[in-house]
């Protein structure tokens, strides 16, 4: 793929991708526990590393109206998107493992589901460290695949999985590595979506493959054996119409230590 990422082309994904299920972002309430404990008064620094089409800074905007907010982004065609949307907000062009910022720039730092597609996850969290300020915060949010083993898209298209297993780190990694760059106080918070999914309507979703990087990730043979197989079940009636369904979300967060 010509931008960045081996699982999908996010230029091409950019009109639409606000479309998909589960695009829109509240106010992020990583960064509000961060300023509920903030010392300075200033207004705060914000990143966003591939901030996609800038709906998590436009979402935090509410809750920091005077903060100072950067996306960064390795696709033209997404940050054009955000750039649409909102002016007020710094739109920058670069790659996650490589930020063109000084040294202590930014007082909070988020990355929402996106480590998957750096091809130098380490890069990126080196990067993160370097650019944040003493007492700053970086907040790291993904799908986690090895507690979501139960989830439909794994049921019907294994390659997905076996290829999230190998883009996404095991969560003790990025804890072990964000320690060893140096970051104080790491922790994680696994939060379980547990909810029952209509596989007629889902069925329509899956059929929209640019809906989800985990479709987009696997060969075309893969992706229409899981298709025709729900078709099929669906048809003959094999499967029920209402399924539960599972998945794990990830949240692991870092302070730069003051000294
Ligand atoms: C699934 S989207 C997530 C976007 C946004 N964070 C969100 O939560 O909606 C993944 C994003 O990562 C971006 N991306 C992939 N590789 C990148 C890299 N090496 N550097 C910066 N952004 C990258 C893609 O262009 C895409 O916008």
């Amino acid at each position: 793929m010509a931008h960045g990422s081996p699982r999908a082309d996010y230029d091409a994904i950019a009109p639409f991708y606000d479309s998909g299920p589960g695009r829109a972002k509240a106010l992020d309430p990583e960064l509000l526990a961060f300023l509920e404990n903030r010392a300075s008064s200033d207004a705060p620094w914000l990143l966003d590393i591939a901030c996609g089409t800038g709906n998590q800074l436009i979402a935090n905007r509410a809750a920091v109206p005077e903060a100072n907010m950067v996306g960064v982004e390795r696709s033209s065609g997404m940050l054009r998107q955000a750039w649409q949307k909102s002016r007020n907000i710094a739109w920058v062009q670069a790659d996650a493992a490589a930020l063109p910022f000084p040294a202590a720039s930014f007082d909070f730092i988020s990355c929402q589901f996106a480590i998957h597609h750096f091809q130098d996850k380490a890069g990126m969290l080196r990067e993160a460290f370097r650019v944040l300020r003493p007492g700053g915060r970086f907040a790291l949010r993904n799908l986690c695949p090895q507690e979501s083993s139960d989830w439909l898209y794994y049921e019907y298209f294994p390659e997905a999985q076996r290829a999230d297993l190998r883009d996404f780190w095991p969560p003790a990694a990025v804890v072990a590595s964000m320690e060893g760059i140096g970051f104080a106080t790491v922790s994680m918070d696994y939060e379980h979506l547990h909810f029952e999914q209509d596989l007629p309507q889902w069925i329509e979703i899956v059929r929209r493959r640019d809906t989800c990087s985990q479709l987009l990730a696997i060969t075309d043979t893969a992706y229409e054996a899981g298709l025709r197989r729900l078709e099929r079940e669906l048809e003959q009636g094999t499967t029920p119409q209402r399924r539960a369904d599972h998945l794990c979300l990830l949240t692991i967060r870092g302070d730069k230590p003051c000294s």
